[in-house]
């Protein structure tokens, strides 16, 4: 046992020396190890304690107090020292930045162009009387061509224009055959406009989209005139695009309109004399529009000598387009935030109904 006994005096070299280094430990990981050469479980001092057993009983007492207190010294040391580090540590790094400037604001979104205009085409139309009806996007040829009085050789059938998901059904091509749907299952009079997407298998360019939002009208009672269509169209037109712009409604084909035509509006550009946005025209072509044809009647289950009505079709993009001077129809769909920014004029406030 008698190697075992401590020398008085190591209690008091243990603690000059841990002094000496904890105080020029100049790291926290430095005084970490410090801590672990004297505290740790194998530490100087925590053997040391062990081996007071081994000690005569009535030096026991002395030596173990000697030692605790060497203990609590190195402790304290040790927390002075690391509280002393951690504020060097926070003075070495500046606050990045002045904090006198005002906080950012949260990141905040806006509503898209298209859902704008598509709001504002809504509330004139609405405020005509108009309400909403809507139908489903993958449609059935049925409701598509065939109500529609599409012959079944008629070129917009080809599949160069419609995505076909089998013989009889398809994406829907035009907003049109919510005009069957809707006869179906009302009675006149009626006034509706039926907003919505419509797809067709075009190769993409400036002004060609793949999907893309149509806005389809319709009018049924038992008087309903080409002088009413001229009057609502025109109502439209001026609401949107200003109160001067002057109507015309030119001759052209559609199978389900009978007369048909297609409308133009004289260019906000150059007022009528020619400018690049209507290609030197004067008069740039806002939508297809005509009376209902009996045959449409008759699909839908009206009796075509009771009811007159009419129709009108338009892209809401190109409308867009045209009042926004945007020049690719593919802008709108490329979630450039570049491009959308520029109209986030307003909060979503209104916007969404
Ligand atoms: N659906 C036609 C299109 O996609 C537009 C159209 C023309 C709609 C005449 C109509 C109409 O309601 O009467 O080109």
């Amino acid at each position: 046992m008698s190697d075992e006994i401590i020398d008085r005096s190591r209690p008091g070299e243990i603690e000059k020396r841990a002094v000496k280094a904890i105080t020029e430990a100049d790291t926290v990981d430095a005084l970490e190890e410090e801590r672990i050469r004297y505290l740790g479980r194998k530490g100087e001092i925590t053997e040391l304690l062990r081996s007071v057993g081994r000690m005569p009983v009535e030096e026991r007492p002395a030596l173990g107090n000697i030692i605790n207190n060497v203990k609590r010294r190195i402790e304290e040391l040790l927390e002075t020292r690391l509280e002393q580090l951690a504020s060097e540590v926070q003075e070495e790094v500046p606050f990045p930045g002045d904090p006198t400037l005002p906080g950012r604001s949260g990141w905040q979104g806006g509503p898209h162009i298209l859902h704008k205009v598509l709001r504002d085409v809504k509330r004139i139309f609405f405020g005509m009387g108009y309400s909403l009806a809507e139908g489903p996007d993958v449609e059935l040829d049925y409701y598509n061509f065939e109500a529609l009085n599409f012959p079944p050789d008629h070129p917009s059938r080809d599949l160069q224009d419609t995505f076909y998901i089998n013989r009889d059904i398809l994406l829907r091509t035009q907003t049109s055959p919510v005009q069957v749907r809707y006869m179906e299952k009302h009675e006149p009079p009626l006034r509706i406009i039926s907003p919505g997407r419509v797809y067709r298998n075009e190769s993409p360019d400036p002004s060609h989209a793949s999907e893309f939002y149509q806005m389809e009208g319709l009018y049924v009672d038992t008087d309903v005139s080409l002088g009413d269509l001229r009057n609502d169209v025109t109502f439209f037109i001026r609401s949107f695009f200003g109160m001067d712009a002057k109507v015309r409604f030119r001759p052209h084909f559609f199978p389900f309109p009978e007369p048909s035509a297609e409308v133009d509006m004289s260019c906000f550009g150059c007022k009528g004399s020619g400018c690049q946005i209507c290609g030197k025209a004067g008069w740039i072509e806002i939508m297809g529009a005509g009376m209902v044809h009996p045959h449409v009647f008759r699909y839908a289950g009206y009796d075509p000598d009771a009811y007159t009505g009419f129709a009108f079709g338009m892209g809401i993009e190109r409308i867009a387009m045209l009042k926004y001077g945007i020049d690719d129809i593919r802008r709108f769909l490329a979630n450039d935030l570049r491009f959308l920014r520029q109209f986030w004029t307003e909060s979503w406030a209104g916007v969404v109904e």
